[in-house]
């Protein structure tokens, strides 16, 4: 009988590893699909991983411009932020590596996807929501939800006996998830709340102590809500993010400690490092201050939480999604303008900003000579605001 055909979406990991071998065993074939989103691992390596593992094909796709035009963007413009403390990366992955997997399994005409996320995590909701959304007809098939390895040391003794190669890196003691956007890192001894986080445990940030005892300017500019320059340089979105990376990873800027509440009801820790998704998100909330009215800036709020909610969720190919984008797109258009910052040990403090749209006026705004602010006017007004409290009929 010839096998079935499956589209797994492949990282090279650990829990991709032993799906990989397991889905071989239930009977498929197995094509590996693996989204450089800005991993650790290296396509040439995962290409070769997967071969070694039993995989018919491998597809590598290089998706950090698409994750970060479609993607990032979106969620910046919005102001998208989880629990005060989470930019979203790895929520934001998920609905793009849906995507390639619905259009590999048309274009291979297969009718099964598969995944490696954990039965209990967010993950699987995002990947199989947008799945579903885009390609009702494929099957899904999810071996962590139901093979017989219980734990991460199970799971590790199956690779072994399989001889799946399990390098003894941080993977095998955190479960970390790596984009441009920032890294997600849980598990282990991040479990018990007890446990202040080793330093040992991040990739793309230094300690406070570490960092440089002299701080650093930083300016960058908006147009139309995109950051297009940094220090009044041009350069594409996704290097842009890539460079903050670097110079806020060296500035500490970027941690966070996070004990979240998953969409399966449960609160689980998870350890965050986002620099350039956190200057960004600063820098563009600096630029809204100045442009948008305080009716805007309140109703940005109300945008700002339905997307973090939506994004966290997995709703992300959904019709109000789809809404809230055409109200970002055009409410940004505003969004033009400069920020500098100095970044110091771990805080990202502002020094100027401007825009062409900025709407503070310094002649309403002085307390000095050439006040243009009619006081006079002052008095009727706050009459008018005191009607509630008049006495008498
Ligand atoms: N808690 C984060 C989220 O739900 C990240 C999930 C993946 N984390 C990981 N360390 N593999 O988006």
């Amino acid at each position: 009988m010839k096998k079935q055909k499956l589209i797994l979406a492949y990282s090279g990991g650990l829990d991709t590893s032993c799906c990989l071998k397991w889905l071989q065993d239930k009977g498929f074939e197995v094509i590996c699909f693996s989204a450089n989103l800005g991993s650790e691992f290296l396509p040439e390596e995962i290409k070769t991983k997967a071969k070694q593992g039993g995989a018919s094909k491998v597809y590598v796709k290089d998706l950090r411009k698409e994750f970060s035009q479609d993607y990032i963007l979106s969620a910046l413009k919005a102001g998208a932020l989880y629990q005060n403390k989470y930019l979203l990366s790895t929520a934001l992955g998920r609905p793009l590596i849906a995507k390639y997997l619905v259009e590999i399994a048309k274009s291979e005409n297969a009718k099964f996807v598969a995944h490696g996320c954990s039965g209990k995590g967010n993950d699987q909701i995002r990947l199989e929501l947008a799945v579903k959304s885009l390609a009702p007809e494929l099957e899904i098939v999810a071996p962590l939800r139901s093979w017989e390895l219980n734990s991460r040391e199970e799971e590790i003794d199956y690779a072994k006996k399989n001889n799946i190669s399990v390098e003894s890196t941080k993977n095998k003691i955190y479960s970390i998830d790596k984009n441009i956007w920032g890294v997600s890192i849980e598990a282990g001894l991040l479990e018990d709340l007890g446990n202040s986080v080793p330093e040992e445990a991040f990739i793309l940030t230094r300690s406070a102590q570490e960092a440089p005892e002299n701080s650093e300017k930083l300016e960058i500019e908006f147009f139309k809500g995109k950051p297009v320059k940094v220090n009044k340089k041009s350069i594409s979105l996704t290097h842009l993010i890539e460079k903050l990376n670097k110079i806020g990873g060296r500035h500490a800027i970027g941690r966070t400690d996070l004990v979240e509440d998953r969409v399966v009801g449960i609160k689980s820790r998870e350890i965050y490092e986002a620099p350039a998704a956190w200057i960004l998100y600063k820098a563009l909330a600096e630029i809204k201050e100045l442009v948008f009215t305080k009716e805007m800036l309140e109703f940005k709020e109300i945008i700002a939480e339905r997307y973090a909610d939506l994004t966290y969720r997995g709703f992300w190919f959904y019709e109000l999604k789809n809404s809230l984008d055409a109200f970002l797109e055009e409410s940004s258009n505003k969004l033009t303008g400069k920020v500098r910052f100095k970044l110091y040990k771990g805080n990202i403090i502002t020094l100027k900003r401007s825009s062409k749209y900025s709407q503070y006026k310094k002649s309403l705004a002085t307390y000095g000579k050439k006040d243009s602010f009619s006081r006079e006017w002052a008095e009727g007004f706050i009459n008018i605001l005191a009607n509630p409290f008049r006495r008498g009929k």
